[in-house]
């Protein structure tokens, strides 16, 4: 708790704190002894699956996800285990998406890339356990004390990775390499392979928090907004950055001749468009006054970073 003569702590120092959180919670969730009905955690596997997770990712769909509940009066353990979860997935995603099948990357938060660190089996089979092991961590009763809440968040979270959602964004984008597809069709797997996660990170705070149906609406189309900026970033970063600064490799997009909205319309536009967004995303949280400072600024953070 900060005492009333703090000086406002800046986005960056606030989620740089529930970095470390995150990080101390899922090295605990990803220690070394099986849970309830597991037989036993290969250490190379555990290991694998560390690699992709513990491994200094900004860790900004958990801090949507605290912050949103925290927006709607909801302060519980239970929002750090949801929002582990759901890092599990986005790591997962990662991995899978590193793999020589897909973006064959070799650099990821500014270590090698899994597949590269261990072997391809090995990275595939880290997916797969980090993607479950979300369910598992979703589904316990230390995440909320309403079942039915807890299997929202279970189903939410498995239509927002999987074939509707980031998953299937991910096959859209690899058809389109080397193709001219419409624009309608790069904004929908845009929203899809990174909108759909971000926006269930918005979303499941205000499932936690149970909140109104107009408050859940409100967060879930701000969770919508900055999903779109956040990959529209990505993609200017990926111009424009240097693979020191991202701690991945740069300039991949053109070579691997991926649909991007800047590949479409060029960097100014997409910077202008990115501006809209983030106007449009603060525009939805005004309702909620001050309280929302820290998700209208985690909107500007989003547009304006860096890595
Ligand atoms: C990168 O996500 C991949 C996309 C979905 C665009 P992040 O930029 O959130 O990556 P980490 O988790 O901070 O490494
Ligand atoms: C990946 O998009 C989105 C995911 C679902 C992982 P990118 O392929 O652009 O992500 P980076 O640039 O490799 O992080
Ligand atoms: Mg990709
Ligand atoms: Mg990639
Ligand atoms: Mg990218």
């Amino acid at each position: 708790m900060s005492s009333p003569s703090a000086q406002p702590q800046t986005i960056e120092t606030r989620l740089k704190a529930c970095a470390e959180e995150v990080a101390q919670k899922l090295e605990r969730l990803l220690s070394d002894d099986p849970r309830g009905a597991e037989q036993y955690r290969p250490p190379r596997l555990l290991a694998a699956m560390r690699h992709g997770v513990l491994n200094g990712g900004k860790r900004i769909r958990p801090f949507l996800m605290i912050e949103t509940a925290k927006l709607l009066s909801y302060e519980h353990p239970g929002v750090l285990r949801a929002a582990c979860a759901l890092e599990c997935v986005h790591s997962y995603s990662l991995i899978h998406d590193d793999l020589p099948a897909m973006d064959d990357d070799d650099l990821r938060r500014g270590k090698p890339t899994v597949h590269v660190a261990f072997d391809e089996a090995t990275a595939i089979l880290a997916g797969d356990s980090l993607l479950t092991i979300a369910f598992d961590i979703m589904a316990d009763e230390k995440t909320h004390y309403k079942a039915e809440v807890r299997a929202e968040l279970v189903r939410g979270l498995a239509q927002n990775a999987g074939i509707g959602g980031m998953a299937g964004g991910q096959c859209l984008d690899i058809a389109s390499e080397g193709k001219s597809i419409t624009e309608g069709e790069i904004r929908q797997l845009e929203q899809m392979k990174t909108g759909a996660l971000l926006r269930f990170a918005c979303e499941a705070g205000a499932m936690l928090a149970e909140a109104s149906p107009k408050e859940r609406a409100a967060v879930t189309r701000f969770g919508t907004i900055i999903g779109l900026a956040f990959q529209l970033a990505d993609d200017l970063l990926d111009v424009t950055a240097t693979s020191a600064q991202l701690g991945k490799t740069a300039g991949k997009d053109q070579k691997a001749e991926k649909a991007t909205l800047v590949s479409l319309h060029g960097i100014e536009a997409t910077r202008a468009e990115l501006k809209t967004l983030i106007e449009e995303a603060e525009s939805l949280l005004a309702p909620f006054g001050h309280r929302a400072a820290t998700l209208a600024a985690t909107a500007r953070f989003i547009a304006e970073r860096k890595s």
